[in-house]
């Protein structure tokens, strides 16, 4: 058996961690995480078992809804020998049936670890305060750290490195946005967001990306001007323009960000080698047009197939 095949040695201090934005976890933790998720992606590849959670229970708990991260947890969870299982939101209504509190504590005395999608980060983050299990944000409002770590862990197989490279975000100041600059701010990579003036993000998280990026050594830029943005990215990246829960603002939307589209113009300006990043769902016509989507569906599909690989990695360092 290759180095690479081996079975991977966890790193203990990682161990009862939350995942809830990517602020709990240095650079250097960061990209433990990423090799992690590498050496588990050779192990499913070559079908060697890999069961690190044998035994252990794992909740899932979404009050959106979801292709990717819940069929990637479910399956993964199976992988690494825990049980997963779902609680609807007609089961558990967090912060409504009763308290956030209550709620964590008792899923505490079941399960080894909770994976939460929902609307306010505020309530993940007071269900991480009194889980005694780790907690990780699958999905909020704010932030989306499952999914940019299955995006680094892309960039990382497609270019090698990081550093010296441009990811370009066009569209929404959102969930995706946030968490794609502060992932990249922490992997030295340099990014851009270009978004349209009122629906770009928040001021805060722009800050705390710009001032993790002064110690690795990138950049963290806002713009309203997509050809500049896009203009030598190594990695273009869009979402959809309304996200989960802005399913009556889709029509006003769409006229807002008409021209925060990824099409092959806009695409034109980026390297040659640039690749095309989308989290999915997509809506061909609106933030990407169908004939890019299409012509980097590889690696935006090897993209969705990261996120197994990329939350086994969190749930094997931080479950146990
Ligand atoms: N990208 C992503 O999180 O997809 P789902 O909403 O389908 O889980
Ligand atoms: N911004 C999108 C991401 C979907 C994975 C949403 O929150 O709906």
């Amino acid at each position: 058996m290759s180095a690479t095949l081996s079975a991977p040695v966890l790193p203990e201090y990682l161990k009862g961690r939350d995942f809830l934005t990517f602020l709990e976890y240095s650079p250097e933790e960061l990209q433990e995480l990423l090799t992690l998720a590498a050496q588990l992606k050779q192990l499913k590849r070559n079908r060697i078992p890999h069961k690190l959670l044998e035994g252990l229970s794992v909740a899932m708990y979404f009050e959106k809804p979801s292709n990717r991260t819940r069929v990637s947890f479910e399956v993964g969870i199976y992988d690494l020998g825990a049980h997963p299982f779902m609680l609807r939101k007609d089961e558990i209504n967090l912060g409504v049936r009763e308290t956030i509190a209550d709620t964590a504590r008792t899923l505490s005395r079941y399960v080894d670890c909770i994976m939460i999608r929902t609307f306010a980060q505020k309530d993940v983050e007071e269900l991480a305060q009194w889980a005694d299990v780790p907690v990780i944000n699958g999905l909020t409002d704010d932030y989306h750290p499952c999914q940019v770590l299955a995006d680094l862990l892309t960039v990382q197989e497609r270019f090698g490195s990081f550093k010296g490279r441009k990811l370009t975000y066009v569209g929404d100041g959102n969930n995706m946005a946030n968490s794609l600059m502060l992932g990249c701010a922490m992997v030295g990579m340099d990014v851009t967001i270009a978004s349209p003036s009122g629906y770009q993000p928040q001021p805060a998280i722009v800050e705390k990306a710009q001032s993790i990026a002064a110690q690795s050594g990138a950049t963290v830029a806002v713009s309203d001007d997509v050809k500049a943005a896009v203009k030598d990215a190594s990695v273009v990246y869009t979402d959809v323009w309304a996200s989960m829960g802005q399913e009556a603002e889709a029509e006003a939307r769409k006229q807002v960000f008409k021209a925060y589209q990824v099409n092959a113009e806009n695409l034109a300006l980026a390297l040659p080698e640039a690749i095309v990043l989308h989290c999915l769902p997509a809506h061909r016509g609106e933030e990407i047009t169908a004939e890019v989507l299409e012509k980097h569906a590889d690696v935006i599909f090897e993209q969705a197939e990261n996120r197994l690989h990329a939350q086994k990695a969190v749930l094997a360092a931080i479950v146990r």
